[in-house]
């Protein structure tokens, strides 16, 4: 079994948030098959490896991705089972709301075959760092948009929620690159139900080239219909309610630190974090 793959991820921003290690792994391919965002990182990924096989054109609008998605697999799976070295590189992190990435690794797996994969930078990374979300702070979900609106989902409103694919929000099909007012509004209801219609939201896009701004929008929830969106934005809701003590268990965490009574601990004891804020503790 002398076939492997390893799936890299590329980072968002072109060039700068790919690992050394995944660089590597691409330089010293036989073939890399490339999952990127943009021709410009295509390009890039050309300058590293001569034999960079593009699966953009296995995108259309009205095929869905599924179909995309097992066509992807199956080219990667092939090289594999040629005993090739085997790169996937993935914009992104490749297993950051990524479906092919997981799937050709458990099936090359299955198959006796050496799978892993390298980490990336995430579109999450970069909002995490540009909107100064820390999400030990009051916790922070992720949800697929769609799937948060096709499932009955349990939303804690006294942390962030993040929606990825927002753009094709309640598209069934799998087919399209683009959802309309129509979907947004019924998205929109939804999230009525744990924030009123004037809490701010933000629509975000970290920046595919080193000097393009990121775009981070504020906006009513109410405007969210009419906003402009792509394939790239992600939607950050920010707490609508702040944190409540659960004075049921701190009650019985009091109880044990008092029977523990250790001289040493007791100077800490009375140490509270900020009021509504739970405390980092700092490693
Ligand atoms: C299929 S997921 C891929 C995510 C990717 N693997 C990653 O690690 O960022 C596509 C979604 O990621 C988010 N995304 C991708 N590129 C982005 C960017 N430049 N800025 C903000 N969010 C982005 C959007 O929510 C988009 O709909």
């Amino acid at each position: 079994m002398t076939g492997s793959i390893v799936i890299v991820g590329t980072g968002i921003t072109l060039g700068s948030h790919i690992s050394p290690l995944s660089r590597s792994y691409i330089e010293n391919a036989d073939v890399v098959f490339a999952g990127v965002a943009d021709g410009i990182t295509e390009l890039w990924l050309k300058e590293m490896h001569q034999d960079v096989r593009s699966f953009a054109p296995l995108y259309a609008e009205g095929k869905s991705r599924h179909q995309t998605y097992q066509q992807m697999i199956d080219l990667m799976l092939a090289e594999v089972r040629l005993g090739k070295k085997v790169v996937g590189a993935f914009y992104g992190h490749p297993g950051v709301f990524a479906y092919a990435p997981h799937k050709v690794i458990e099936l090359a797996r299955a198959e006796g075959y050496a799978a892993h994969m390298e980490p990336g930078i995430s579109a999450a990374d970069c909002l995490h760092a540009e909107l100064g979300i820390d999400p030990g702070k009051v916790g922070c979900q992720y949800f697929e948009t769609s799937q948060y609106m096709f499932y009955k989902r349990s939303i804690d409103p006294t942390a962030y929620l993040v929606l990825w694919q927002v753009g094709i929000a309640g598209d069934k099909s799998m087919a399209r690159f683009a959802t309309g007012v129509a979907y947004r509004e019924v998205l929109v209801e939804l999230l009525t139900q744990h924030y009123p219609l004037n809490h701010e939201v933000m629509l975000y896009e970290a920046p595919s080239l080193p000097f393009q701004q990121a775009r981070i929008d504020k906006l009513p929830l109410s405007a969210l219909p009419q906003a402009q969106m792509n394939l790239k934005t992600t939607l950050v809701v920010p707490p609508g309610k702040a944190l409540i003590k659960n004075q049921a268990v701190l009650d019985k965490l009091a109880v044990i630190r008092a029977a523990e009574q250790q001289p040493a601990l007791s100077h800490t004891a009375t140490a509270e974090p900020p009021e509504g804020e739970y405390r980092l503790d700092e490693l």
